[in-house]
């Protein structure tokens, strides 16, 4: 697997530490039974009278993904009462809809490998790529109808639109040299963390729970998916792609910036950030700009901004009637900027 982006020396492994605390796999177990329900829902809505289709998209169900979503969903029903169908329905609608817009991203950003596989755009090419993720989304209208609860159906036609405006205003921004914080954040809020707000908030609705605590659970998965995001830009930057399973380098190989360049440029004068503009997008550079990135502390700024959207959405969970109940919610996020994929 191609991987340009510089490695720190891994230590020898007497030296070598080992991963603290929990993992997100570690996380999610609990509701792993629910999760083998939540795939097979899924690859129940996927199949078609067309063998050619069914073959491209069992390449995409074989992809695993981590499943944190439709985990959140289970995860934030279980804390606020009881897990039923519905939420085995919602967990994969919101996987469903994940996964159509990685199917999207990837050809947006030209991306060869996902989930530790060749990606549907190099396999297939674009068109596919695009029509398959469009089918998606065309069975998660038909799942979602079944569930006749139109706060549902408005909760998700909110998280979906806001997922489109995120990717189209990042697209928006491209190429402009730098993105102002503010944008940035729009950005994130909308194409990652409004579909982690709207995985808990579902999850909660589901179980029946009170008004305040679901808006306190949608909070959490907000506040979650932005360190997410803050996280998968970091990763971008400096991880290694054997382990996070796709394409990495991609934000600056498509001239978008994020949260580590803006900290970057906002300390640099005019005719610094000029300088260090011409050399943002340029492949040969990149070893130059991570070490300014390092040097500067703004990889160090975005791993603690990460840190403190999630004791925001940690937060939230205050609303709970007890610690037991958000404890495992808890664990997702202090699990989440430690991640390597
Ligand atoms: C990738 O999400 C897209 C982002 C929002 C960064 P995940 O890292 O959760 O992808 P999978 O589902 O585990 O493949
Ligand atoms: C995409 O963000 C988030 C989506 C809405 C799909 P990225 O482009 O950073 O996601 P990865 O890194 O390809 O998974
Ligand atoms: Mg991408
Ligand atoms: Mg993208
Ligand atoms: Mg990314």
């Amino acid at each position: 697997m191609k991987n340009s982006l510089p490695m720190p020396t891994p230590d020898p492994p007497s030296t070598r530490k080992k991963p603290q605390g929990r993992s997100l796999a570690d996380c999610i177990a609990p509701v792993s039974t629910e999760l083998g329900k939540v795939r097979d829902f899924i690859a129940s809505q996927l199949d078609t009278p067309y063998e050619e289709m069914n073959r491209v998209l069992a390449h995409i169900l074989q992809g695993r993904g981590k499943m944190l979503r439709p985990a959140l969903v289970l995860l934030s029903g279980r804390a606020v009462g009881e897990l039923t169908d519905l939420h085995i329905e919602l967990a994969a609608i919101i996987e469903m809809i994940h996964t159509a817009s990685l199917l999207h991203d990837d050809v947006i950003d030209e991306a060869a490998t996902r989930r530790g596989k060749p990606t549907t755009n190099v396999l297939h090419g674009n068109e596919a790529a695009v029509l398959m993720g469009d089918f998606l989304l065309s069975r998660v209208f038909g799942v979602g109808i079944r569930c006749k609860d139109l706060e549902i159906l408005r909760v998700l036609s909110e998280a979906a639109c806001r997922l489109c405006q995120g990717e189209l205003l990042q697209n928006i921004h491209r190429d402009s040299g730098c993105v102002s914080r503010e944008i940035y954040f729009e950005i994130v809020r909308g194409k990652t963390a409004a579909l982690f707000s709207a995985a808990c908030r579902l999850g909660a609705l589901a179980a029946g729970g009170q008004e305040a605590v679901v808006e306190a659970m949608a909070e959490y998965g907000l506040h979650l998916g932005i360190a997410f995001q803050i996280t998968d830009d970091l990763l971008d930057l400096l991880g290694s792609e054997n382990v996070a399973g796709k394409t990495l380098g991609a934000d600056l190989a498509q001239h978008k910036v994020t949260l580590p360049m803006i900290h970057l440029f906002e300390g640099l004068s005019p005719e610094e950030a000029d300088s260090v503009r011409s050399e943002l997008f340029d492949a040969e550079q990149r070893n130059r700009l991570l070490m300014r990135l390092k040097q500067n502390g703004s990889i160090a700024y975005a791993q603690e901004q990460a840190r403190t959207c999630c004791d925001l959405a940690v937060d939230a969970l205050r609303c709970l009637p007890s610690d037991a109940l958000g404890q495992p919610l808890r664990h997702i996020a202090s699990a989440l900027v430690m991640r390597h994929r």
